[in-house]
């Protein structure tokens, strides 16, 4: 049994088994040429059915999530909304009530087309999520901790309700990577993520990915993933291939950043409250913290509301100013103008992200950097 990093860059096949190369080369190609009709000599024909590089990929992240298959897909979206057609017509969805935008808006607009229903609870509380089980319900779908507020789900209770009612649970693993957080271990039974974020890491891909190990599942979204085509990249492919290489050494610092920017942040009187589950003042502390490894790399905190947001902004100079996270350089978003954009001011006081909310997905920048900067513009 090996540490993390010496696993990420021995424990999957990462000498490419055609030609020896170190790096697993990429691919470019759309298709392979037969010598003869029905040339069983050749293992791969198409690369929307398959490809060496994103085979690699796919070996890579079946170690990664310790599951018995994975498949790469062009997007955390694509690979959600290809998890998500596992629900037949006339099915019923659990989902949590502060699930990522982009689900909720594919469960809300097009999954209704296909006959199926959705609810969406508040997943702290397990007698709330059994109170919407109906009939047709086929799945409850987990993602913690959740965005922006980092709201904490108890995987192995939810799991285990599901199991009582026949449910498949699927769980979106982004923030924690499964490095850290594993849903397996606890009972569900499809792992996805947006590989777009800490797998990768350098803001430079986007793609999701599935896991499982349950064999039908997996051939049903193999043949998903070859029949709506969502397919990863070559180029991107191999992008992550070398990203997750040091995808142990990036989060072992994200992580100790935000746990000290998170304490950092705690006492400083310009700021009224800190979502971050690896505090202990996090109401989802004890939770979270029993499920995964540490607090994670993603924060969100309240600014003061006499301050003026766009010059709190304009006074950050090291996290960029965008959406997305996981990258190595550190990310600062605006929910309300950003992911949340598309609710109502109501809807968005409703889910607690107000107009001075702020996420921070900490890089790997040197920690009293980060520290200073962060001062220096709630000055
Ligand atoms: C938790 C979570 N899941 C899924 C996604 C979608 O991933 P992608 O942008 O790679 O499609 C995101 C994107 O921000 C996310 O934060």
């Amino acid at each position: 049994m090996t540490g993390i990093n010496t696993g990420l860059l021995h424990n999957y096949p990462v000498i490419d088994k055609y030609t020896g190369a170190s790096s697993i080369p990429k691919y470019q190609t759309s298709t392979f040429s037969q010598t003869k009709l029905n040339d069983e000599s050749r293992q791969f024909m198409y690369t929307r059915f398959g490809n060496p590089t994103v085979k690699a990929l796919e070996e890579g992240m079946a170690y990664l999530f310790k599951s018995k298959y994975a498949l790469a897909f062009s997007s955390g979206m694509a690979a959600i909304s290809n998890v998500l057609m596992l629900a037949k017509t006339g099915s019923h969805i659990i989902l949590p009530l502060e699930v990522y935008g982009g689900t909720c808006q594919f469960v809300s607009t097009i999954l209704p087309r296909f006959g199926i229903t959705a609810s969406f609870v508040d997943m702290s509380s397990l007698a709330d999520i059994e109170a919407h089980i109906q009939p047709n319900t086929c799945m409850i779908y987990i993602e913690t901790p959740s965005n922006p507020l980092l709201k904490v789900t108890d995987i192995k209770a939810v799991c285990e309700l599901a199991k009582k009612h026949k449910l498949l649970t699927v769980c979106d693993n982004t923030f924690m990577t499964p490095l850290y957080q594993r849903p397996f271990e606890l009972g569900a039974d499809v792992v996805l993520e947006s590989a777009t974020k800490f797998i990768n890491g350098h803001s430079d891909v986007v793609a999701g990915v599935v896991a499982t190990n349950d064999q039908k599942i997996y051939e049903q979204m193999y043949l998903y993933q070859k029949n709506f085509g969502g397919i990863l990249g070559v180029e991107d492919a191999w992008l992550i291939l070398r990203g997750m290489k040091t995808l142990g050494i990036r989060m072992e610092k994200s992580v100790y950043n935000a746990q000290k920017i998170a304490e950092f942040l705690e006492t400083k009187k310009s700021v009224k409250k800190v979502y971050y589950p690896g505090l202990k003042s996090h109401v989802g502390h004890a939770i979270h913290m029993s499920q995964a490894a540490n607090g994670g790399a993603v924060l969100s905190f309240v600014v003061d509301e006499k301050y003026d947001c766009d010059e709190f902004v304009s006074k950050v100079h090291i996290p960029i100013l965008a959406v997305s996270l996981g990258g190595v350089e550190s990310i600062l978003s605006h929910p309300a103008t950003m992911s949340h954009a598309c609710l109502t001011p109501e809807e968005r006081a409703k889910e607690g992200v107000t107009d001075n909310l702020f996420r921070l997905s900490c890089g790997i920048e040197d920690l009293s950097d980060l520290i200073d900067d962060l001062d220096r513009a709630l000055k």
